[in-house]
């Protein structure tokens, strides 16, 4: 048996929320990322003495066999390894991570992020941001189509974030606290599917559809405003337009409905689908952490499966 040097290298990123803009960013408006370091993923890489292998809560297994949902991180993976010139083999990839899959929090965004930044780390080579970016995008495509590269901008950022297509990404000034939910519905959203079905509606309706696209860009210049001000009340508001332009174009289902009445039934000033819709999460704002209790109880009564709570500061 060839005994190996052991080396370990741990590397991490975070969730994302998407504040206001998903969807009208892919069509090249302005849109409002936060980091979301409540759930998170750790990828740890490992010499071995055999192909690469993959450890994950969905996959165990080389990375040749790997399902066709997780590929994207398999072309990421390749990717890297041919960026940084060493063979596609001999290392454990472990990967864990507390952000569940499909609910607009950006976890395959995340998975790559944090796989680029470990495999950079294990060959002792300094990563910029842009090579970052550039590696993790390859694991997006393959997972949302089209994405605008929100999603890779908000996890290995962390801060809240500008974000527009094509434009460097600029950090927000923040004027106050903000308290927010995120209500997980439980169910299992498809970014792919949803950015597709507004590619369609641009067909059929195109009129509406740019309107629709138009109106959630405004609500992304007015929630900047509203975040640099601090005020609360304007961001309420704001997240409820955003999700009846959402609503509209077709992205939002029973299920996301019902978590938003909850949220405002039970006093948050707005709330509104993050990320991709049809599934996944809610995000609302609330007034203080008391009130986030509150409302969080009232969303778990109503079928959520999890929440969160945040000051953003
Ligand atoms: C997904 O988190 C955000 C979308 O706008 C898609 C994208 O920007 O790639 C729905």
């Amino acid at each position: 048996m060839i005994k190996l040097p052991k080396k370990t290298v741990v590397n991490s990123s975070h969730g994302k929320l998407i504040l206001v803009g998903e969807h009208s960013v892919v069509y090249g408006k302005p849109a409002i990322a936060l980091p979301f370091p409540l759930v998170k993923v750790k990828a740890n890489v490992e010499l071995i003495n055999d192909t690469i292998i993959i450890k994950s809560r969905y996959y165990v297994g080389p990375l040749n066999k790997i399902p066709e949902k997780m590929e994207g991180i398999a072309v990421c993976i390749k990717e890297t390894l041919k960026r940084l010139e060493k063979p596609v083999t001999g290392l454990l990839i472990n990967l864990e991570s507390t952000i569940p899959l499909g609910r607009g929090l950006g976890s395959s965004a995340a998975v790559a992020i944090a796989v680029v930044r470990s495999l950079f780390a294990y060959f002792d080579r300094e990563l910029s941001k842009e090579e970052l970016m550039e590696l993790a995008h390859l694991a997006e495509t393959y997972a949302h189509g089209n994405p605008s590269g929100i999603d890779t901008a908000a996890a290995s950022n962390d801060g809240p974030i500008w974000f527009q297509k094509d434009n460097q990404i600029e950090s927000l000034q923040i004027g106050a606290s903000f308290n927010l939910i995120v209500a997980d519905t439980g169910r299992i959203g498809n970014t792919h599917a949803a950015v597709a079905s507004i590619k369609d509606k641009f067909k059929s309706d195109s009129k509406a559809t740019q309107q629709l696209i138009n109106q959630l860009g405004e609500v992304s210049e007015q929630t900047r405003e509203a975040l640099s001000n601090g005020s609360v009340k304007s961001l309420g508001k704001l997240l409820n337009s955003a999700h009846d332009q959402l609503t509209k174009l077709g992205v939002s289902d029973d299920g996301l409905n019902k978590l938003v009445r909850t949220a405002r039934n039970a006093g948050a000033l707005g709330a509104k689908l993050t990320g991709g819709g049809r599934g996944g999460c809610i995000i609302a704002l609330v007034r203080n952490l008391e009130e986030a209790q509150s409302v969080a109880d009232a969303l778990i009564n109503d079928g959520a499966r999890k929440t969160w709570y945040f000051t953003l500061e």
